[in-house]
């Protein structure tokens, strides 16, 4: 069974269709790239997952399990609301870390409120609820090892340069222990001498078997890094296989014009 299962998925911005029929699926540990030109409706594929935008129709699952369903007539408890919400998680382009926090609590300020909610309503004891804070606390220095920013824990943001930012973004989006990681062109907002080091550590995650979906400009990586790509033309996928399929044998004249495009380093 895959883990994710997206079934004829579809939105609209008032008359403007965005997504029509988007449906395809991913197994455990398996990293998707999506590509296309600016406005084919990737960044709102990915808002949809995350539960930011309501689609009009079809149906989400995770592990067999209905996330999203457009005819579902129930309505969910806030629990099970929550629960979805969290299977997924997303980095956005612009990192929107809190300004107003330092790198460490910025990392454990979601992770820790929802610990306190879900040990709260078991009704556990506070001294239960400090340990899981101080093991809230742990994770986080672990993740912070993991993208190479130990030293800057009790830094604020604006002290960071923009990958640093960026991987911030990413352990504290692996903080929540999503499902599917979700990646919106994580390195648009970054110099060129920054991409590097936030593309290094996307591929290490790829290495732990971690289900992925990234949105992307960046055409070596997306092949080298992904079981999967998905090229999107106007709010619908134009083709989708393997990087060998897509980049050595694009079928369609938009694949191929859209490639030309990218390779000449253009804004696609
Ligand atoms: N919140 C919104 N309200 C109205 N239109 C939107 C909104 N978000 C996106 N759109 C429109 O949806 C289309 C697809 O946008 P988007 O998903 O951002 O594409 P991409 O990420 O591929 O560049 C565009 O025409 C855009 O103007
Ligand atoms: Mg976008």
């Amino acid at each position: 069974m895959p883990l994710l299962e997206v079934s004829g998925l579809s939105k609209a911005f008032g008359d403007n269709t965005v997504l029509r029929d988007i449906s395809f699926s991913l197994d455990r540990g398996q990293v998707l790239s999506l590509i296309g030109s600016s406005g084919s409706g990737k960044t709102t594929l990915l808002r949809c997952l995350n539960f930011l935008e309501q689609p009009d129709g079809g149906r989400i699952a995770v592990d067999g399990r209905t996330v999203f369903d457009a005819t579902a007539t129930q309505k969910l408890s806030r629990a099970q609301r929550r629960e979805n919400q969290l299977t997924f998680g997303l980095v956005f382009q612009s990192f929107n870390l809190f300004p107003q926090y330092t790198v460490m609590r910025n990392l454990t300020l979601a992770a820790e409120l929802a610990e306190k909610e879900r040990l709260r309503a078991a009704r556990a004891s506070r001294e239960e609820i400090r340990a899981a804070c101080a093991a809230v606390q742990e994770r986080a220095l672990d993740l912070l090892a993991q993208v190479g920013l130990s030293d800057k824990a009790e830094v604020y943001p604006c002290d960071l340069s923009g990958g640093q930012c960026q991987r911030a973004a990413i352990a504290r989006a692996l903080m929540l222990s999503p499902q599917i990681l979700c990646f919106d062109e994580p390195t648009s907002a970054l110099d060129p001498e920054l991409t590097g080091e936030v593309l290094r550590v996307i591929r290490a995650l790829r290495s732990d078997e971690r289900t992925m979906i990234i949105v992307t400009h960046e055409m070596e990586f997306a092949r080298h890094v992904s079981d999967k790509i998905i090229f999107m033309a106007d709010g619908v996928i134009a083709e989708a296989g393997s990087p060998d399929e897509l980049f050595g044998a694009p079928q369609s004249e938009k694949l191929r014009a859209f490639l030309a495009h990218s390779r000449h380093g253009e804004e696609a």
